[in-house]
């Protein structure tokens, strides 16, 4: 029996094995690799994109207050500042998330979704998918400055 159950496990992990190495995964690791060969010194969330850097400058409360606004229509089915609902809350995340990559995660969730580590690790966490929702950059960038006002 023993013998049996092990033969079953080695047979499990060659399976594992084979599917690892084989087919279309080696195309996106050439891609990956041209991408961070080009666009040397960003980081992973710029090379993401589509904002590639964004300097924060003096708080501006009319432009967070335009976010707040857009915050309440658009994002509050799924997240809160202070509490987790389907998705993490949102009040301090500028503390621990550059701008760039709150910026990505409201213009390109899929792209970080898929790319991006420390999304993947939330993406298991809450194991929903936050969705595109096509919010153009202006109106991205004031819900960053109203994020930011909430810290
Ligand atoms: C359909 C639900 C849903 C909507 C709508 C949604 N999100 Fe999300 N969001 C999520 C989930 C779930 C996560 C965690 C990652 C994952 O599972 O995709 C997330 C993650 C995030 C993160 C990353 C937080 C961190 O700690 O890294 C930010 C920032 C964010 N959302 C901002 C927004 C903003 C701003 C809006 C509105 C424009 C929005 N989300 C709309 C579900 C949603």
């Amino acid at each position: 029996m023993q013998i049996a159950r092990l033969y079953i496990i080695l047979l499990l992990l060659a399976g594992f094995g084979l599917s690892a190495c084989g087919g279309e995964k080696s195309d996106d690791t050439d891609a990956a690799a041209e991408t961070a060969a080009t666009d040397d010194g960003l980081s992973l969330e710029a090379q993401i994109g589509p904002i590639t850097a964004l300097e924060l400058a003096a708080y501006d409360a009319v432009l967070a207050a335009e976010g707040g606004a857009a915050f309440g229509a658009k994002c509050t089915a799924c997240h809160s500042l202070e509490a987790k609902v389907i998705g993490p809350a949102l009040a301090g995340v500028l503390d621990r998330r550059s701008p760039v990559y709150v910026m990505n995660m409201i213009m390109n969730p899929t792209g970080m979704l898929e790319s991006h580590p420390d999304a993947q690790a939330l993406l298991a966490e809450y194991a929903v998918p936050m969705v595109p929702l096509g919010i153009p950059e202006a109106e991205a960038r004031a819900i960053v400055e109203y994020l930011r006002g909430e810290g």
